[in-house]
């Protein structure tokens, strides 16, 4: 399992800190959600904050554009060496264009789908992705509850791969714990996002040790 610990929980008075403390864990890259109040209902930072994280961080960085038209940020999410750019399919009319110019941009294209939207949308798309972030949990805010209906996602998205022929990696945001994350594996997640379970623990470095091992454990 790859573990993404989403920024969104940390402690915002000390970013340099806390950047550190990722760069020192077993994390796999940063996960950074970026808010407008108009695609969810809430603004989390923008890129001049990010051009400082992408400094700092020593890590793959994983982007997750919760806002409408994310086509227009592709130069800006570029510019600081993003690993992954992550969409919605809610947000973008011509996904096949917007993907190909992601890709064309140098970053690995991600499409993510919020809770109601079904996985069988992806039909025609899976195959120029390297990714698809599921929400299991509605797109906006960290610390929420898990959407049990998440596990039947990931096992269709599981076969709708497999069938396809498709490389893309499931990753897994919202709600993911030491309960939680065993199972999402179980279920064929290769990735999940982490924020109150990693940047809410008492001690970030041993969270996301833990919520490794216990992926582990269960294999
Ligand atoms: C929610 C964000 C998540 C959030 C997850 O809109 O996309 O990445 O940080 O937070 P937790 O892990 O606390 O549910
Ligand atoms: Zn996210």
């Amino acid at each position: 399992m790859l573990l993404s610990p989403s920024l969104l929980a940390a402690d915002f008075s000390d970013l340099k800190g806390q950047i550190a403390l990722l760069n020192e864990s077993e994390a796999d890259m940063l996960h950074l959600d970026v808010m407008d109040g108009v695609f969810v209902p809430n603004i989390s930072f923008g890129f001049p904050v990010l051009r400082h994280v992408a400094r700092l961080c020593q890590k793959p960085l994983d982007v997750h554009l919760m806002i409408v038209e994310p086509q227009k940020f592709i130069p800006q999410v570029a510019a600081l060496g993003a690993y992954y750019m992550n969409v919605h399919y809610e947000a973008v009319t011509h996904l096949h264009r917007v993907i190909w110019q992601i890709r064309e941009a140098g970053m690995h294209p991600a499409v993510t789908l919020n809770p109601s939207t079904p996985v069988s949308v992806l039909a025609d798309i899976i195959r120029d992705v390297d990714m698809v972030l599921l929400m299991s949990v509605n797109p906006g805010f960290g610390g929420q509850k898990f959407i049990e209906h998440t596990y039947t996602k990931v096992r269709q998205l599981r076969q709708l791969i497999e069938e396809t022929g498709s490389k893309a990696l499931i990753e897994i945001d919202g709600g993911v714990n030491m309960q939680t994350a065993p199972l999402l594996v179980e279920a064929g997640a290769d990735i999940l996002v982490a924020g109150s379970a990693v940047y809410g623990a008492e001690d970030v470095v041993k969270a996301a040790h833990d919520l490794k091992a216990v992926c582990q454990m269960d294999k």
